[in-house]
């Protein structure tokens, strides 16, 4: 049983519900019986699902919700919405205009009690898979709670990690709005510099921890990206896996994606023209662009993005007869850079600020560069999403960007990487792709590669799924 505050298509924010949206027909596909727990957000309202659980009381602190279950089976999948009008029937999943919803400690600790209960009443779990803070009560109440609960005896919790910077951070006061013992604030449980971290629950007290590449599973256990928990993540290193993401090809293919202006293949390219050409002019940017490098980024804008390079480098980058077009939203001062950057340079960058999933795939497919110059990548999606769409990923080397790029200097190349982070790095790096570019020949033979490449959800499913019989024999 996944639990998640994410999943394609009914609730998305980033990367988190592509995952929880194909890992569980993948599953499913080798054989596992597997359900999916999720709040029902305005978003779900319309999925096809039915109310099999009318009343559901969720007792925390003093108050007791009083949830429903409205249960959708599709292929092998069984998706559970928990419905709660107050709260979670709103627009945003985690806050609005205003910022952060004062309630989330209290909304995903009903996420977690539901699916305590679910597994309960209507779908026995052998394995916990959770997903991030949002799901990281789930363990703590198992082995807290309900530790003494014979229905739980043999069940088993892996929690993954797919952005330690989402940590789920409370002050201490609202432990008892969620039920949580004082006995639990210490610093080897879930006390974390002065407040409660729901995550690191989940990872205390979690059997097993996945995150989502072998690089970023290293990298977490440094302190230059272990937010704090690194020292926990190295004492926990013999339960601690990498497993990279696959790609859902059935929604990200130029053969036969329905958003984009004409289709292509390794075998014929020539729609990729189209699809550039309707990108400028649907972008607003000049058809002479057609004839010189068009660089695309999709992506939330936050400080782990990397955007701050972008900044550094711009002056110099669009010096050179180089065109940009970006996607995305989040951090006001991101959005403010770019929209600079299309004020100073007009006819060489264009922005569309927002969240659009269609808009996302044709700049997949009309792009040559996709930039992701993160700071730090769990996994990342977009740069493989950008091999298979032809578009040559320019990434930093860090996590899961490198553990699926492979470098221009390699026989092998897929696309261009580098390690530091500066925005001469970025500059100097996005320049050799784009003089590359010039180089037909060579640059479609690294197209072709790329698009060659395979990260289907089939590799890395194989990998969960022995992780969890290993855990569970009787989950095979
Ligand atoms: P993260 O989860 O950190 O945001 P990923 O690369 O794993 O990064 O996944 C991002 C996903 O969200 C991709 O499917 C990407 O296409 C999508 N996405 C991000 N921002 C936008 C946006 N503004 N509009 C449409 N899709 C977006
Ligand atoms: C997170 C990470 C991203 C990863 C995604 C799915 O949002 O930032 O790198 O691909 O989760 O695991």
């Amino acid at each position: 049983m996944m639990v998640s505050s994410e999943a394609s298509p009914w609730a998305k924010s980033g990367g988190l519900a592509d995952v929880v949206g194909a890992l569980p027909d993948a599953l499913a596909r080798l054989g596992h019986a597997v359900a999916v727990v999720i709040p029902r957000y305005m978003n779900a309202y319309d999925a096809p699902a039915t109310r099999v659980i009318g009343r559901l009381p969720i007792a925390l602190g003093q108050a007791v919700y009083d949830v429903s279950v409205w249960e959708m089976r599709s292929g092998g999948v069984t998706t559970y919405f928990v419905e709660h009008g107050g709260l979670f029937g709103r627009a945003g999943l985690y806050g609005d205009q205003y910022g952060e919803f004062g309630d989330n400690h209290i909304r995903f600790a009903v996420l977690s009690k539901a699916a305590i209960e679910i597994s309960r009443h209507l779908f026995q779990a052998d394995i916990f898979h959770c997903h991030d803070w949002q799901a990281g009560l789930v363990p703590v109440y198992l082995k807290t709670a309900s530790a003494v609960d014979p229905n739980f005896l043999h069940t088993r919790t892996v929690t993954t990690i797919h952005n330690l910077g989402y940590q789920g951070s409370f002050p201490r006061q609202k432990m008892a709005e969620i039920s949580l013992p004082d006995s639990l604030y210490r610093p080897d449980l879930l006390e974390f510099w002065g407040r409660i971290s729901l995550l690191k629950g989940g990872l205390v007290y979690s059997d097993e921890l996945t995150t989502v590449s072998k690089k970023y599973a290293e990298e977490i256990q440094t302190p230059e990206y272990g937010f704090g928990m690194d020292g926990f993540l190295r004492a926990r290193r013999a339960s601690l896996t990498g497993i990279v993401n696959g790609v859902d090809y059935s929604r990200w293919n130029p053969e036969t994606d329905t958003a984009i202006p004409a289709h292509y293949s390794a075998t014929a390219l020539e729609g990729k023209q189209t699809c550039k050409r309707e990108l400028l002019r649907e972008m607003g940017l000049p058809e002479a662009a057609m004839n010189r490098p068009l660089l695309g980024i999709v992506s939330r804008f936050a400080t782990q993005k990397g955007f701050d390079l972008i900044a550094d480098m711009a002056w110099e980058l669009f010096r050179e007869d180089v065109y940009m077009v970006v996607l995305g939203n989040g951090e006001q001062r991101y959005e403010e850079m770019f929209r600079w950057l299309t004020i100073h340079f007009p006819n060489k960058v264009a922005l569309r600020i927002g969240y659009n999933d269609a808009l996302a795939h044709r700049i997949e497919a009309g792009a040559d560069i996709f930039l992701m110059p993160s700071h730090y990548e769990p996994c990342g999606l977009n740069q493989i999403y950008s091999l298979r769409y032809g578009t040559v990923p320019v990434v930093r080397a860090t996590g899961g960007l490198d553990d699926t790029i492979v470098d221009q200097n390699q026989p092998e190349s897929t696309g261009y990487k580098f390690n530091d982070y500066t925005g001469n790095a970025l500059l100097g790096t996005t320049r050799a792709a784009c003089r590359e570019w010039e180089d037909r020949k060579a640059w479609t033979a690294m197209m072709l590669r790329g698009m060659k490449q395979d990260f289907s959800w089939a590799t890395s499913a194989a990998e969960y799924s022995r992780l969890f019989t290993r855990l569970h024999p009787s989950a095979a």
